[in-house]
């Protein structure tokens, strides 16, 4: 086993990675990533996670065009200036090229239980949610036991048609969020917390 110690420090030691190496990720090592996610905890066991995995850079370049079209339709719909959005669109297709892997993570509804009432199926829709986010915090873990570094990106949430569409995903996968996945090109900047104490309550 390992002591306890050693594997507090390496889980507090995860940071996010936005810029990457050029070097690949070998399919192995992916492989192991994924292995490892899918023993995360899921609501009822049901396991909704699923993940389109994406590597071709010609593959990776359609999906960032695709994003940053849906991307610009809604900065346009806030009123944002062509010279402001062609910055945002650039900075947001360089994070997605930048990384050697993408992986979507996606939401399968299909086997989660349906209920008669609103009030269930909401619960039962966030616990899918939960599920597939605990998948997600598994991937940036699993990543960066293999010493790599990842950031989960949201921009799928905002264009999940688009993400659908290039990758022609099963209807049923409903794109959620995309982890950004490489080896590190430079040291990550280590974020602040709030104090236990202010988030945390003992009754
Ligand atoms: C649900 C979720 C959405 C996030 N979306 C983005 C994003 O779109 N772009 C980004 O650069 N980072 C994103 N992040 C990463 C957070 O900014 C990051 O985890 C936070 O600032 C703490 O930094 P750390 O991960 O280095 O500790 C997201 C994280 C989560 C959990």
């Amino acid at each position: 086993m390992i002591p306890s110690a050693t594997l507090q420090d390496f889980l507090r030691s995860r940071r996010s990675v936005r810029r990457f190496r050029p070097d690949p990720v070998d399919s192995q090592v992916v492989e192991r990533i994924l292995t490892t996610a899918i023993q995360a905890a899921s609501a009822h066991n049901r396991q909704p996670w699923r993940f389109a995995v994406v590597v071709d850079p010609s593959v990776k370049d359609t999906l960032a065009t695709a994003m940053a079209s849906a991307y610009e339709q809604d900065l346009i719909a806030d009123g944002m200036s062509s010279s402001a959005r062609a910055a945002a669109l650039e900075r947001a297709r360089s994070h997605v090229l930048c990384a050697p892997l993408v992986v979507i993570l996606c939401m399968d509804l299909s086997d989660m239980d349906a209920y008669a009432d609103e009030k269930r199926m909401n619960a039962e829709r966030v616990m899918a949610v939960q599920s597939v986010a605990n998948a997600g915090t598994t991937i940036l873990l699993s990543a960066h036991a293999e010493g790599l570094g990842a950031v989960w990106n949201c921009a799928p949430l905002f264009a999940a048609d688009a993400v659908s569409r290039t990758l022609k995903l099963p209807r049923s996968w409903n794109p959620q969020a995309m982890l950004l996945v490489g080896y590190p090109s430079k040291e990550s900047v280590r974020r602040s917390r709030r104090p236990l104490r202010e988030v945390t309550l003992y009754r």
